[in-house]
């Protein structure tokens, strides 16, 4: 495990005296006036009324019939929540809006190329129905699983919601990864049909994104049935060819038959799976995070009103990507179940120029606006006098997926928001499937640099490596555990219920147990509470990396380093970049016979390209004559850390040559 280090702050002179004289921020009048949770006894009343008050949430959502029982904890960790209850996502996000707002836009879209789309919820109604139409029609039944790996683009909302509508959970799989770990992703959820588009924009370049499926199609040991391709302009790209005995269908000419299709919403139990997420843990295998449908929509629903402050009426945008946990919990499922307008880009935010971002929320007039630290230190470094060209007024702002230093945080507030916009840090993991721990915007002061209170009911604690807790307000960093159900929560691990419990819950809890109390949910992360009760977030502990706002793992890296035939041994390690957060670091032996040369660097970057994709690409590959290892033999990546951060030396003396670390040190001569 990693040891813990609180961060320093490194400030400019002006932004440093600022904070150092300001500690909180209150939320601005215009915002207080008109927020959607203004009463503070809501925090006591979920504590004194826990878990009953969470059908406070539930009621949000339209529900076929009403649950006998919100909690049933009797077999711990596998808690069901809205017991009893049957509901329809797609039903709640689209058909329950139809009589009262069928006109306005649910899904505003904006290509890169500058093309657009504006879809109705009626439209929506239509164009969900018409491919839950086209599923069926390819044989998939209810509880199938349906694997999308789609940019961002309508056809991948629409995708998730028609298979909802149909009560087949979808796994979307982020547009980024590379063919093999859409292989790996539909071979452990050993799912028959894929969802995809020939090609999208980035940063002005068409990409052949069909190639990938085509190259996936190869690798999985699945037999994929059925491919449903989209396309991204009217015609095919003409790079694209299709040969009449593999598995693709072109979604198109389907669509066209099902015109006007009705399809009924299938009653999916509270507890039936809404989807599959895959996330990177601790092993070389990425996880199938699964959801629940009625606790997690009404998880997702309700933060999206209280902590998002979304109503109807605005138009709301969050920046990140539908293929990761934010998108789908608030792009698609919170915002539509709230009928608001939400809007979606496909590009990069310098495409064409540095001010996309700004041009965007201006022509949209958004309202409220959602964005990574990543990002908000990008813009930051991009210049105030890129924004200050454009005329946006955002009434709520969000942080997301990393700490967010109060010097980034200050700038947003000052140059994105007017200082006169609400700010929301919002700590959760593709796990909790919600919002766990950021303040309710009205009720609590913003303090720039910490996450804040936990959401009502939500009990967060910290604990000491011998799992005991630490007081708040004595300055000591631990882990980050959630000392209860709550209702976003995920079910299980995809198949694998043991390694959920391995990952998630055997560190701090009494496996043995069937007490509710015993089981303590363990998140990675490291930790400290003030005391005014804040929680700071100082990141992950275990071998999990946030890069840019995406979660990686270390043994994924590593693995995909393994496959190079020069490689011996392999060690991946964290670097602190100033605008990403994180990036690695692979540190690596060459087996005999072979040299040190570019060719095999370029050969270990590209193995990680195939193996996960670029966006997981190194930051430096240092080839290395031995690499730390202890006695056993175990790599100490700690060390590497250390040697990445041109930090001191952590502690050596377990090490079987001590000198090893100074050795590579000097060698890669920082
Ligand atoms: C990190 C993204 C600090 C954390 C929603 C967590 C954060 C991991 C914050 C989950 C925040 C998320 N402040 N760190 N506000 N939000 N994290 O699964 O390390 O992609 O464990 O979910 O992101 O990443 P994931």
């Amino acid at each position: 495990m990693r040891t813990i280090s609180m961060p320093e702050d490194e400030s400019d002179g002006a932004i440093e005296a600022r904070l150092a004289e300001q500690e909180y921020f209150r939320p601005p009048t215009r915002f207080v006036g008109q927020a959607n949770e203004t009463d503070p006894a809501v925090y006591d009343r979920f504590e004194e009324n826990y878990p009953e008050a969470y059908a406070e949430w539930a009621d949000l959502l339209e529900w076929d019939s009403r649950w006998d029982t919100v909690l049933d904890d009797s077999n711990p960790p596998f808690y069901e929540w809205f017991k009893g209850g049957t509901l329809n996502a797609s039903v709640n996000a689209i058909d329950r809006h139809l009589p009262e707002r069928k006109d306005q836009t649910a899904l505003l879209w904006e290509g890169e190329p500058g093309d657009t789309e504006r879809i109705a919820y009626q439209d929506l109604y239509r164009r969900v129905n018409e491919m839950a139409a086209v599923y069926q029609e390819v044989g998939v039944r209810e509880d199938d699983i349906v694997t999308l790996h789609l940019p961002m683009v309508p056809a991948l909302p629409i995708s998730m919601l028609s298979a909802a509508r149909i009560g087949a959970p979808h796994s979307a799989v982020f547009g980024g990864f590379s063919a093999q770990a859409l292989a790996d992703r539909i071979d452990d959820a050993d799912s028959d049909v894929v969802v995809t588009i020939d090609g999208y924009y980035r940063r002005g370049e068409f990409l052949d994104h069909k190639a990938k499926a085509d190259e996936a199609l190869e690798l999985a040991e699945t037999d994929v049935e059925t491919v449903l391709l989209f396309k991204r302009e009217d015609e095919l790209h003409p790079d694209v060819e299709i040969t009449s005995d593999d598995p693709y269908v072109l979604v198109d000419e389907v669509l066209e038959q099902k015109q006007g299709a009705r399809v009924d919403p299938v009653e999916r139990d509270a507890e039936d799976p809404l989807f599959l997420m895959y996330t990177s843990g601790t092993t070389g295998q990425p996880k199938g995070t699964q959801h629940r449908t009625g606790g997690y929509l009404a998880h997702a629903t309700a933060t999206s009103k209280y902590v998002l402050d979304i109503e109807p009426e605005d138009t709301y945008w969050c920046s990140a990507d539908i293929g990761w946990i934010t998108g789908h919990s608030y792009i698609v499922y919170g915002p539509l179940s709230l009928g608001t307008t939400s809007v979606m880009y496909e590009g990069a935010p310098d495409a064409p120029d540095k001010g996309r971002i700004w041009e965007i929320a201006e022509k949209y007039d958004v309202d409220i606006f959602h964005t990574s630290p990543t990002a908000v230190r990008m813009f930051m470094e991009w210049g105030e006098e890129i924004p200050a060209q454009y005329d946006f007024d955002f009434r709520h702002m969000t942080t997301v997926g990393e700490p967010i230093q109060p010097e980034a945080w200050l700038w947003y507030y000052e140059h994105i928001g007017g200082g006169d916009a609400v700010i929301v840090d919002t700590w959760w993991q593709t796990e909790t499937g919600g919002h766990l721990i950021t303040n309710l915007p009205a009720l609590k002061d913003m303090k720039p640099g910490s996450a804040g209170h936990p959401v009502p009911g939500i009990k967060p604690a910290v604990y000491d490596d011998q799992g005991h807790p630490i007081e708040k307000g004595s300055a000591r960093a631990g882990n980050l555990v959630i000392e209860r159900p709550w209702p976003g929560m995920l079910q299980t691990v995809y198949g694998n219920d043991e390694r959920f419990i391995d990952e998630y819950w055997r560190e701090f809890s009494e496996t043995d147990s069937d007490d509710p109390a015993d089981w303590v949910y363990k998140a990675g992360d490291g930790a400290v509470q003030a005391d005014d009760g804040y929680f700071r977030i100082l990141g992950r502990l275990d071998d999990v990396m946030n890069v840019a706002g995406h979660r990686l793992g270390t043994m994924e890296l590593e693995s995909a380093v393994a496959e190079v035939e020069a490689v011996a041994n392999a060690a991946v390690a964290g670097r602190e970049d100033p605008q990403k957060g994180t990036v690695p670091d692979v540190y690596v032996t060459l087996r005999d016979g072979y040299e040190e040369s570019e060719a095999v660097r370029a050969e270990i970057v590209a193995s990680i390209e195939d193996q996960i994709g670029k966006f997981a690409r190194p930051a430096n590959v240092w080839l290395v004559e031995e690499l730390p290892q202890t006695r056993s033999g175990k790599i100490m990546r700690r060390l590497l850390e250390d040697i990445s951060n041109d930090e001191e030396l952590g502690n050596t003396t377990t090490l079987r040559d001590p000198s090893v670390p100074e050795r590579i040190r000097e060698h890669i001569d920082h």
